[in-house]
Formats: structure tokens, C-alpha cells, sequence
């Protein structure tokens, strides 16, 4: 489990919730009674729920303790609770108007299982919705494997590998909820982010998807030097715009189902 550092995500936290707002905007339900975000990180996710629908309980869930002290911190009057995404889903008690999950199930293996279990906690009426990361082939991306996989950083990390993202194609998720859903909307955005250098696209990764690489490695000295390469190896994937800044594009897979 990476180690989360809430104000290190929140460093770009506009950009990091555009896609949760984007989500909510087309899940086409109303008035639910109960809603829950799962993975809900610092609480960024969830306030916009609670924007939408003020009246409705609306329930926080994350694995991270350090999250969870963030988001009370932030939101106070929240309900936050720590737990684990597979075993919230194995747990059949009570059913949601709507399941949320922003930027989160990635981190969850074995979707094939997970996504119908989530699904059967959504109640009729009610909708699942998700957002998970879709640039596994982005060079931000295949740099911190590659770098990793390399004989002068292999030695440092597991044999297997360090923790990946759980992420597939649009049509497995299909086939998954299709059988269970009345309607399925699936969508792909590329967001084009404007970063003030290759530098903070670093930074961004600090805060996600270097996480696991960064918690494998034995010292802090090895850390920095392993952010130096990294930030040497995508210099050149993203170039400087003519005002020096550079552009990031960021794809991303959405899904909201009906039951
Ligand atoms: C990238 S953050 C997303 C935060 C927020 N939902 C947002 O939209 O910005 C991913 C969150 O998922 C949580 N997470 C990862 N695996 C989890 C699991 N198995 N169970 C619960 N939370 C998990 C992490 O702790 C982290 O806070």
C-alpha cells in the first residue's frame, strides 16, 4: 500500500478533481438517499457530492489513515471511516444510491471480481460511478518502469515488481456490468494540462503513481536519486511551450451504471 501524503496530492488538487466533477455531471440520478466515495482520498472528491446533493448521507472511504485525517481536517462535518475497498465490496449488508469512485480502483486488484461485488451494493435506481487513470502508456508512465527496470535500479526494488495500477480496456468493463446494469455510459477524456514544467509533472507523480516505487526504495537518498533520473528521462517527452511551460496530456476512462 503506498504511503499517501495528502498535501503532496493536493498540490494539484483543481486539476486532480476536474475529473470527479466531470463524472458527477453525467451520473443521471436524483435526490439518492445514501452515497458513498469510495477511496476518497482528502475528502476532495467527496465535497463535491455534497455540493450536488446537500440532503443526502454522504459516507467517505479510504485505506490511507493519513487521508482520512486530512479529509477531517478539511471537512469536518463529513463521515469518514478507514477501510479497504475489497473488503467494503465483500460486505453485503446494506446498498447505496450511488458509488462513487474517483481516481481509486486502480489501486484495487482483480477487477473482474471487484467491479459485479461493487456493483451488487449499488441499490435499484441507483448508479455506480468511476474514473480510473487511462495513460499506462504515457512516457510519465513507462519512464518510472522502465527507469525501475533498469540494472542500476533493479537491485533495489522487489524481484515482482513494485505495486502497478489495475487499469483495462473499456470493453472488459462492459462485459463485467453489462449482464448486471440496465444502462452503461463509457467514456474516455484527454485532459491537456498546462504544468509550469517537466518538474511538476514529477511532482504530480509524487503524490500518485510514483508513490509505490518511491516506498520500495531504502533511503531518502535513494529516493532523490531516483527522482533525479526520472525527471532527466521525461525532459524530453515534454517539451517546453514557447512561454515555458509544458503540456501533459492525461487520459482517462469513465464509466456510470444503472441498475
Ligand atoms: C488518487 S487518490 C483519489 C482521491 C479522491 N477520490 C480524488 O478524486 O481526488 C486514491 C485514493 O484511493 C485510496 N485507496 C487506494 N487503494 C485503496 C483500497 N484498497 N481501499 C480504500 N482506499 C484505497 C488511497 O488511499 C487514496 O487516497
Amino acid at each position: 500500500m503506498p504511503s499517501w501524503n495528502a498535501d503532496q496530492y493536493l498540490k494539484f488538487a483543481a486539476e486532480r478533481t476536474r475529473p470527479a466533477r466531470d463524472l458527477l455531471a453525467r451520473v443521471l440520478v436524483d435526490r439518492p438517499a445514501r452515497v458513498i466515495d469510495l477511496g476518497c482520498g482528502p475528502g476532495n472528491s467527496t465535497e463535491i457530492l455534497s455540493e450536488r446533493w446537500p440532503e443526502s448521507g454522504i459516507n467517505g472511504l479510504d485505506s490511507s489513515s493519513a487521508m482520512i485525517v486530512a479529509a477531517r481536517r478539511d471537512y469536518p462535518q463529513g463521515d469518514w471511516a478507514v477501510g479497504d475497498i475489497s473488503v467494503w465490496a465483500a460486505d453485503a449488508t446494506h446498498q447505496f444510491d450511488i458509488v462513487f469512485a474517483n481516481a481509486a480502483l486502480h489501486w484495487v486488484p482483480d477487477h473482474e471480481q471487484l467491479f459485479p461485488r461493487i456493483f451488487a451494493r449499488v441499490a435499484p435506481g441507483g448508479a455506480l460511478a468511476v474514473q480510473v487513470p487511462y495513460n499506462l502508456d504515457a512516457p510519465a508512465q513507462t519512464a518510472m518502469r522502465d527507469l525501475a527496470a533498469t540494472p542500476a535500479w533493479a537491485c533495489l526494488f522487489p524481484p515482482d515488481g513494485v505495486r502497478g495500477w489495475h487499469v483495462h480496456q473499456p470493453g472488459f468493463y462492459y462485459d463485467c456490468l453489462a449482464p448486471l446494469a440496465a444502462d452503461i455510459d463509457i467514456w474516455e477524456t484527454e485532459y491537456v494540462q498546462v504544468m509550469e514544467s517537466a518538474d511538476a509533472i514529477v511532482e504530480w507523480y509524487k503524490g500518485t503513481g510514483l508513490r509505490p516505487f518511491l516506498d520500495a526504495l531504502p533511503s531518502d537518498a535513494d529516493r532523490e536519486s531516483f527522482l533525479a533520473d526520472y525527471r532527466e528521462r521525461i525532459r524530453d517527452s515534454y517539451p517546453p511551450q514557447a512561454d515555458g511551460r509544458v503540456l501533459f496530456p492525461f487520459r482517462r476512462l469513465f464509466l456510470v451504471a444503472y441498475h
